[in-house]
């Protein structure tokens, strides 16, 4: 979901050579070069058909069939998000997943120590491409996640770089 220019769908792809891949997206512009992408990689392999199917659909009326999916991905989508939405995303995968599929979220970690010092000025300029930063960074996505009836698991990760 929010697959944008389909990095994200195309790495599930590699991972799940026997799945059948979905990417959806609100922009058509975003979809017309993971399209070009597609298309450019059935080539070079030589491959018939297209690994990953893309859709211009709203994450949050995906219009898929319920209980129709073992996976649900959202990767660096709800940090540009209004909460209501994020609460409409989950809700709308709650009913997509069959019964013990799996919703996966991966984004900025709130907790992590890079954003908690993040000078305010910057955070500021951050603001102005990432208006729903403020509500990102406040949302309890455990509880919301409950609240839709899953069962949660947070592994928030603190990456590291050091100089070599
Ligand atoms: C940072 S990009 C995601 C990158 C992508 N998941 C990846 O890992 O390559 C965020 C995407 O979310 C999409 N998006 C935002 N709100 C959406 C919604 N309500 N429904 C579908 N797509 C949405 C935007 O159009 C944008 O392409």
């Amino acid at each position: 979901m929010g697959c944008s220019t389909g990095m994200s769908s195309r790495w599930l792809a590699r991972q799940y050579p026997e799945a059948q891949v979905l990417g959806l997206d609100l922009s058509p512009y975003f979809l017309a070069v993971a399209e070009r992408e597609e298309r450019q990689l059935a080539a070079q392999a030589g491959a018939p058909e297209r690994r990953v199917r893309y859709l211009h659909r709203l994450a949050e009326r995906s219009g898929l069939p319920g209980h129709s999916a073992d996976l649900v991905s959202f990767q660096f989508v709800i940090h540009e998000c209004p909460q209501a939405a994020t609460r409409a995303f989950i809700a709308e995968a709650r009913r997509v997943l069959r019964p013990g599929g799996v919703l996966m979220i991966v984004d900025n970690n709130p907790r992590s120590e890079t954003i908690q010092n993040l000078p305010p000025t910057l955070f500021t300029l951050m603001k102005s491409t990432e208006p729903w930063s403020d509500e990102y960074y406040s949302l309890d996505l455990e509880a919301a996640m409950s609240d839709a009836g899953f069962e949660c698991t947070v592994a928030w990760l603190a990456l590291h770089t050091h100089p070599t």
